[in-house]
């Protein structure tokens, strides 16, 4: 890809990924494709790129978002495992234990409940680990595992307080209809009470005012606003309050962060890693492309996203000198709590040459976009200032 960094240690890691085996045996590595593949089978989503065809994990290219709401066949897919057959009429939520009184519900039943609607962006935790370095294993996402839609729902809280939460709850997992895989485990997840009872978590059986697309989840799954995506459970069938953390190995092992500041390709003890949670301040820029040419004189317009999970965006700011100087972008209209916000900026390429067109956003918590990444042994949170290599032709 023109958008990725090739070092000498990248190419000679992911030259051991070269077979299907291998990758597997590397947890799932895939190489940084030469040319885009697209997952022109896969009905729906056609234009997404394809980073793992099975499970799917498909992204977004970059330059396809040109509105603040992603359309369903854009957004991109992220599986552990493979998407289950879901019988939609015999589907049922069930919640049970440090509960009042465990419930069962069909969808028509959490369809009498209050709806409520959230615009979320959803990003997964994973996006950008493509640029880390040293290489790490696992999907390797660009910048497209990020979309935003408006999820209509119920309110986690209200299905809980169906079933009556006992003081001793202090913990929710979320569990999906989709199974282990092989050595792969269930995909269970776990979310603070707190955050559970929160009136803008939700579960979610429409996407973007259209049922809840198959691969998204179908018929229900949580929506999690403002943390990182892999929170956001799809298929969901089992909800079990616990007054003790989960022990399964999407809790106790992935979606987790060294505590301090660790040196590339470091191991870190287990002992040091604490649960991913929020995400963090980011923008990506859409247009114009990498790699692509505009003449000399022309007004160029830079197009980009920006959010910050829970925070909001207040400025994303624009270089043309390799970060020299920086000039604020226009931030568009729309806008919505934990939703990503548009920014425009207009630059007249008066010069020729070869220009980085960079974006960097900045937070109302004061947190701004890094100039160098914070390496982390899963590659998660890469929120580097973007940029985009653009030719001014004489
Ligand atoms: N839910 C289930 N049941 N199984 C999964 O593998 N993947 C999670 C989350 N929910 C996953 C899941 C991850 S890692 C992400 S980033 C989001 O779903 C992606 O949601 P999307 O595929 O709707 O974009």
């Amino acid at each position: 890809m023109k958008t990725m960094r090739s070092s000498p240690s990248r190419r000679a890691f992911l030259s051991t990924a070269g077979s299907a085996g291998a990758a597997l045996a590397l947890g799932q590595l895939l190489p940084v494709p030469i040319t885009r593949a697209f997952a022109q089978k896969i009905k729906g989503k056609e234009r997404l790129i394809v980073r793992s065809m099975r499970p799917e994990d498909l992204e977004t290219p970059v330059e396809l978002f040109t509105t603040w709401l992603t359309p369903n066949d854009l957004f991109y897919v992220r599986h552990h495992l493979y998407a289950p057959d879901v019988n939609l009429a015999e589907w049922k939520l069930m919640v049970d234990g440090e509960v009042g009184q465990s419930i069962t519900l069909a969808l028509d039943d959490l369809k009498k409940l209050p709806k409520a609607t959230v615009t979320v962006t959803l990003e997964c935790a994973g996006n950008g680990r493509a640029f880390m370095d040293p290489p790490v294993p696992g999907v390797q996402w660009e910048k497209g595992a990020v979309g935003t839609a408006r999820w209509t729902g119920v309110r986690l809280a209200d299905v809980l307080k169906k079933a009556g939460v006992k003081p001793t709850g202090r913990f929710v997992f979320l569990n999906g209809a989709d199974k282990s895989i092989g050595k792969t485990p269930d995909f269970i997840r776990q979310v603070p009470m707190e955050k559970a009872m929160n009136p803008d978590t939700v579960l979610a059986y429409e996407m973007n005012g259209e049922p809840l697309p198959h691969l998204h989840g179908a018929p229900l799954r949580a929506v999690i606003p403002g943390w990182e995506g892999a929170y956001s459970v799809k298929w969901l069938t089992n909800i079990t309050v616990s007054d003790k953390e989960n022990e399964g190995f999407f809790v106790k092992t992935a979606y987790r962060y060294p505590t301090r500041r660790v040196a590339p390709g470091a191991t870190v003890d287990p002992k040091d890693m604490a649960p991913l949670t929020g995400l963090v301040v980011k923008s990506i820029i859409s247009a114009p492309t990498e790699g692509s040419s505009v003449k000399v004189g022309s007004a160029v317009k830079v197009m980009g996203w920006a959010w910050a999970g829970e925070s909001n965006v207040t400025r994303v700011d624009i270089s043309l000198d390799n970060g020299t100087t920086w000039v604020p972008a226009r931030l568009g209209r729309d806008q919505a709590r934990y939703s990503w916000r548009q920014f425009e900026y207009e630059w007249k390429a008066t010069e020729s040459g070869s220009f980085l067109v960079m974006s960097r956003a900045t937070d109302d918590k004061g947190r701004v976009q890094p100039v160098a990444g914070q390496w982390n042994p899963s590659g998660y949170l890469w929120n580097v200032i973007d940029r985009v290599r653009v030719n001014v032709a004489a």
